[in-house]
């Protein structure tokens, strides 16, 4: 009667061990805070077809970010690496993540909870327009 106790527990053990990992299903989900009101919303005034807006987004991109987020987004720009938080991978991120998101991630950067990182700030230093240009150019990334 005890062996059958304690395969009893193991039993009961092991389907809860199997329903704690189940359930994900396995998808993509967007798990990044909703932005601000005064960025909520806020729609992209172009789209991943607009040549021009593509290869000006490029240009701003290769100075001002793929050292830390790498050319093609991966996350694997050589200044990145020794960051914590290390730079997040804009490839996964166009997934899943709207343009308010992406636009208000760019202009105010790293530097307020819950990120804490050095994600650096660009308002001010790029126009509404600008940022609008690199976010474009991201959401080519594949
Ligand atoms: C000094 C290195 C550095 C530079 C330069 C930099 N970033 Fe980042 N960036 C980071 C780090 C680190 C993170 C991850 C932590 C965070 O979300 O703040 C990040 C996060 C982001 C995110 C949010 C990613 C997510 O998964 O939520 C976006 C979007 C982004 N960067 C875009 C840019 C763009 C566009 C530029 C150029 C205008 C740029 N970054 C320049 C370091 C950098």
């Amino acid at each position: 009667m005890k062996k059958l106790g304690i395969l009893w527990i193991v039993l009961v053990l092991g389907v809860f061990a199997l329903s704690a990992c189940g359930g994900g299903g396995g998808e993509a989900k967007e798990t990044r805070p909703t932005p601000p009101p005064e960025y909520a919303g806020k729609t992209n005034p172009y789209t991943t077809s607009d040549a021009n807006v593509v290869a000006a987004g490029k240009t701003i991109y290769d100075q001002r970010c793929a050292s830390c987020h790498g050319e093609r987004g991966l996350g694997d720009g050589p200044a990145g690496q020794a960051l914590d938080p290390h730079p997040g991978n804009l490839v996964e991120l166009v997934k899943v993540a709207k343009d308010d998101y992406i636009f208000w991630r760019i202009s105010e950067g790293g530097a307020m909870a819950p990120f804490n990182s050095s994600m650096p700030a660009q308002k001010g230093i790029l126009t509404e327009d600008e940022i609008w240009q690199v976010v474009t150019y991201i959401k080519t990334f594949k």
